[in-house]
């Protein structure tokens, strides 16, 4: 994410204290282009600095954790309501400090439903330490826990309304997010034709794949999530990953990346078709890269 240069006056040691990850949020606008052709993304950046707003409690089942706690914090829907809400945007792009991005439309359900807690009540008080969250909905232990800063987002049923209805519950974008850190108003036709790439409807259908089992982890050069690898830069992964090996991939638990302490949750609902169609498109959005965003 890339900050405009007086942003660095005010984080220079000596100047301002440093504000603890996740106790002030980036809202900023979407602004129109190509990110490769050195686009400033963040229009109108403002702060927002959550310890600073009215906090409620609430007791919310936690389907990242599992459990029901006492939360602090501020509803999603309370806060928008709050910021200056540029014209023609209909959906705000939650960004987390791990690079994934996660659309909320403004109109819709979710909204309402996603809580920024910034501290839970444990044996009596408050406490603004949230406990690491092990990636154990998976088969094998992974050595790199979720960690958190100062808020966590919570999501009551974990589901998302981008993901296919096949691919709920076992997997939700909401499992793997952590700290809070940007929200980014966009219109979602605009943010979405980006990713339309030249082909027939085999590439179309991969699109709408990308858009719901893809898009919260991996971007398209340079415009999107950053937790996954990039689709297409530096390497084109139509390229690495045929479509069969991309089968795999998607599907089952990849040990290899073990090491490096983060993996790719698998969606075990994914059908032949659908990598199919998805792999036509990587190939197509790599050769013909992104669109760019419309004014
Ligand atoms: C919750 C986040 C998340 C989602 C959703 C996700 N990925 Fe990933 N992906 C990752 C992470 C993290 C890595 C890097 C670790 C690794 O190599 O497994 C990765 C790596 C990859 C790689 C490169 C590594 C390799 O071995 O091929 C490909 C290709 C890939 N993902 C494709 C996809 C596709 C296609 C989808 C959608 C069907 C998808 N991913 C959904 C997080 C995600």
């Amino acid at each position: 994410m890339r900050r405009p240069w007086w942003l660095l006056a005010f984080c220079w040691p000596g100047w301002a204290e440093a504000r603890p990850v996740g106790d002030e949020l980036e809202v900023w606008r979407r602004a129109p282009g190509l990110v490769s052709e050195g686009l400033r993304e963040q229009r109108e950046l403002k702060l927002v600095i959550l310890s600073d707003l009215t906090q409620v409690e609430q007791d919310l089942f936690d389907a990242q954790v599992g459990s029901t706690q006492v939360y602090r914090g501020i509803n999603l829907a309370d806060l928008v309501e709050r910021l200056p809400r540029p014209e023609g945007v209909d959906t705000v792009n939650l960004h987390f400090a791990n690079g994934m991005m996660i659309p909320v439309a403004l109109d819709g359900e979710q909204l309402g439903q996603v809580f920024i807690a910034t501290a839970w009540k444990v044996g009596g008080g408050l406490d603004d330490h949230f406990p690491d969250v092990p990636k154990k909905k998976r088969a094998l232990p992974d050595p790199a826990p979720i960690t958190f800063g100062r808020n966590k987002v919570v999501v009551p049923d974990g589901q998302h309304p981008r993901v296919p209805k096949a691919a709920q519950p076992g997997f939700s974008p909401w499992f793997y997010v952590d700290t809070l850190t940007g929200l980014e108003w966009v219109a979602s036709g605009r943010w979405e034709r980006q990713f339309a790439a030249p082909g027939d409807v085999e590439v179309k259908r991969g699109q709408q794949v990308y858009l719901g089992r893809c898009q919260f982890c991996h971007g398209v050069a340079e415009v999107g999530a950053t937790y996954g690898w990039d689709l297409v830069r530096p390497v084109p992964l139509y390229d690495y990953r045929r479509p069969d090996g991309l089968m795999t991939h998607v599907k089952v638990e990849n040990a290899q990346a073990l090491e490096r302490g983060y993996r790719m949750p698998p969606q075990k609902d994914v059908e032949r078709d659908e990598i199919r169609d998805l792999w036509a498109w990587m190939k197509a959005i790599a050769l013909a890269g992104p669109n760019p965003y419309g004014d």
